[in-house]
């Protein structure tokens, strides 16, 4: 027997017991990397329930959406809390409550939070909806969807250490405008799946693009008005995937999935499912 053949024979016996040095991709990464478009709820199923409550959640699962997006602050503890706009005016009823105008979400303690009711300013029939947790919305959705969290404000650290309690690294993904937050919750978590979230004030350069990738982001996510064929092509020739927001015209919709796009980020999932799944 040559040395040449002995050391090939040997490899040969070793290669089962080396571990595989190709990690597993996780449920999030599985899930992303599918040809699209996957049909993203836009803070729940926001036409038919006050957006970014657990109603709006549960109708966005139940219509079976590949993802349901939300965003979030810290409330004055640092509890991550859900809710769009950084005031409560909009989409609560905190000025009756408190007699006053303009609060902000970061200065307003939790059991404040939970006294409002996040649901008549819709709909009377949802009176009594309250503002939910991060925790208590990934809990809802994770029942039959995937989360997409929309880090408004607050740190990565907050919001890992929260992912990891609920063993959920592997199932969420994670976007923001800050691609600072993006970066520091690669650098913390690299297995999470992270969006770099652009708007319409920002073209699409490939200087832009660059900046996007080194964040550590699989996906650009932008705004649909702003996006081009020639834009998705130059997403993925990155090897990034390309979503868009806020996207309701089916029409358009179907324009942007022969166009390659791969994740439409939509207030009407039900009507976006039909239209470029047919179902
Ligand atoms: O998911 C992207 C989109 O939600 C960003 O805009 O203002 O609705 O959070 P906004
Ligand atoms: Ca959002």
């Amino acid at each position: 027997m040559t040395n040449m053949f002995r050391l090939l024979a040997t490899l040969f016996l070793l290669v089962p017991t080396i571990p595989s040095l190709a990690m597993e991709p996780t449920p999030a990464q599985k899930l992303v990397s599918q040809p699209g478009p996957l049909v993203i709820a836009h803070r729940g199923d926001s036409v038919h329930a006050p957006e970014n409550t657990l109603p709006a959640f549960a109708s966005a699962v139940k219509l079976k959406a590949d993802l349901v997006e939300l965003d979030y602050y810290h409330c004055k503890e640092g509890v991550p809390v859900v809710i769009h706009d950084n005031f409560l005016d909009r989409t609560t009823d905190a000025e009756a409550i408190f007699g006053k105008a303009k609060m902000l979400v970061e200065e307003s303690p939790l059991a404040d939070l939970q006294k409002l009711d996040a649901g008549s300013w819709f709909d009377p029939k949802f009176k009594g909806t309250r503002l939910p947790t991060l925790a208590e919305s990934l809990t809802c959705i994770q029942a039959g969807s995937v989360t997409l969290i929309e880090r408004k404000k607050g740190d990565a650290a907050t919001c890992i250490k929260l992912l990891r309690e609920l063993k959920l690294t592997g199932r969420v993904v994670v976007q923001s405008f800050d691609w600072k937050y993006v970066r520091d919750c690669h650098d913390l978590e690299p297995t999470l799946v992270l969006a770099a979230l652009g708007s319409g004030k920002d073209p699409l350069s490939e200087a832009r693009l660059a900046a996007a990738a080194e964040t550590g982001a699989s996906i650009v996510a932008w705004d649909h008005n702003k996006l081009t064929k020639d834009q998705i092509d130059a997403i993925h020739a990155r090897g990034l995937k390309a979503w868009c927001y806020t996207l309701d015209d089916s029409a358009r919709g179907k324009d942007l999935a022969a166009a390659g796009i791969d994740g439409i980020i939509t207030n009407a999932p039900g009507r976006m499912l039909k239209a470029v799944r047919g179902k």
